[in-house]
C-alpha cells in the first residue's frame, strides 16, 4: 500500500500534563490540532490546559484524568478521548512516566520491579491496544521511552528492560499496523532539562552521581522538553510518512544509542 500523508488533526497525549508530554501538547495545539491531555492529577491537568490555551488562544484542548498503568484506566481514557475528538485519533503519544529513581537491581524491592514494568511497558501497551480501533490510515503512534532501552546502565536494569520492551513492542506493532496505514515510532531521551524526571534523578545520591557522568558526555548540551517534543511531532507528522518502526535518541551526545 502506498504511504499516505499522516493525518494529525487530533492527538491524545498520555502524561500530557507535564514535561515532554506537555511540550508536545503545546506544539500540537500551535499547529491547530485538537488535543486531549492525560495525567492522574486533575489540578495539574487544569494548569496544563490553561498553559496550552495561554500559548495558543482558541486552542481546543481537553484533559482526561486516568491511570494508564491499569488496563481499565487506559480503556476509559481512550474512549473518552475518542468521543471528545470526534471518534478518530490521529496521533497517540505515550509519554506518561512513573517516579523511578535509579538503584542497583539487588536493592530493588519486588514491588518496585512490578511497578516499573506496569508504569512504562504495560501502560504503553494498554494505551496502544485500546487506541488501535480509533486509529486509521495516516494515524501515528509515538512512544516515549528512554535510552536505558539501548545503553546498559548500572541502576537501570529493570527500567532498561521495560524501555527495551517498549522499543521492541513498538517495532513489532509497526510491522503489524503498517497494513492499516498506521505508523509506530519511539523517541528515547537520556536526561531532559526542566522535567520532573530530571529533578527526581538528580536529587538522589547514587542517581545524581550516575547522571553527573552522563551529563559530562552531553557535549551538545542536554535537550529540554521542547527539543524532544519537536522530534515527537516530526515522527507523528506528514514529513515522516515513510518512517515506521524506528527508535530515535535525543540526548545531546551522551551516547550514540
Ligand atoms: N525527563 C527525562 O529526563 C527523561 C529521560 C528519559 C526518559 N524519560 C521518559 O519520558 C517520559 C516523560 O517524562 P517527563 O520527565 O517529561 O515526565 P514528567 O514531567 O515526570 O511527567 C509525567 C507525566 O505522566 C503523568 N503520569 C505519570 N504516571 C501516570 C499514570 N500512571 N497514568 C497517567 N498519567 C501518568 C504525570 O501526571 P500525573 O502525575 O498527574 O499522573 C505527568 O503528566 C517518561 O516515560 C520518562 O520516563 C524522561
Amino acid at each position: 500500500m502506498a504511504a499516505r500523508p499522516a493525518e494529525a488533526s487530533t492527538a491524545l497525549i498520555t502524561g500530557g500534563t507535564s514535561g515532554i508530554g506537555l511540550a508536545t501538547a503545546l506544539r500540537f495545539a500551535a499547529m491547530g490540532h485538537r488535543v486531549v491531555l492525560n495525567g492522574r492529577n486533575v489540578e495539574r491537568g487544569a494548569d496544563a490546559v490553561a498553559r496550552v490555551r495561554a500559548a495558543t488562544p482558541g486552542a481546543e484542548v481537553y484533559m482526561v484524568a486516568a491511570d494508564v498503568s491499569q488496563a481499565a484506566g487506559a480503556a476509559h481514557l481512550v474512549e473518552r478521548a475518542a468521543s471528545l475528538l470526534g471518534g478518530r485519533i490521529g496521533v497517540l503519544v505515550n509519554a506518561a512516566g512513573g517516579d523511578f529513581v535509579p538503584q542497583l537491581f539487588k536493592d530493588a524491592s519486588l514491588e518496585t520491579l512490578d511497578a516499573i514494568v506496569r508504569h512504562w511497558l504495560l501502560s504503553t501497551a494498554f494505551c496502544c491496544r485500546a487506541a488501535l480501533p480509533h486509529l486509521g490510515p495516516g494515524s501515528a503512534i509515538v512512544n516515549v521511552a528512554s535510552d536505558a532501552a539501548k545503553v546498559p546502565t548500572p541502576g537501570e536494569a529493570i527500567i532498561g528492560g521495560a524501555m527495551a520492551g517498549i522499543a521492541m513492542f513498538s517495532r513489532t506493532l509497526a510491522m503489524e499496523a503498517k497494513r492499516d496505514g498506521i505508523r509506530v515510532n519511539v523517541v528515547t531521551p537520556s536526561l531532559v532539562l526542566d522535567t520532573l524526571t530530571h529533578a527526581r534523578v538528580t536529587a538522589d545520591g547514587f542517581s545524581a552521581r550516575l547522571f553527573e557522568k552522563a551529563v559530562a558526555m552531553a557535549h551538545l548540551g542536554l535537550p529540554g522538553p521542547d527539543d524532544v517534543a519537536a522530534l515527537v511531532c516530526f515522527l507523528a507528522g506528514p514529513e515522516a510518512a515513510h518512517i515506521t518502526g524506528q527508535v530515535v535518541s535525543v540526548n545531546g551526545g551522551i551516547s550514540a544509542g
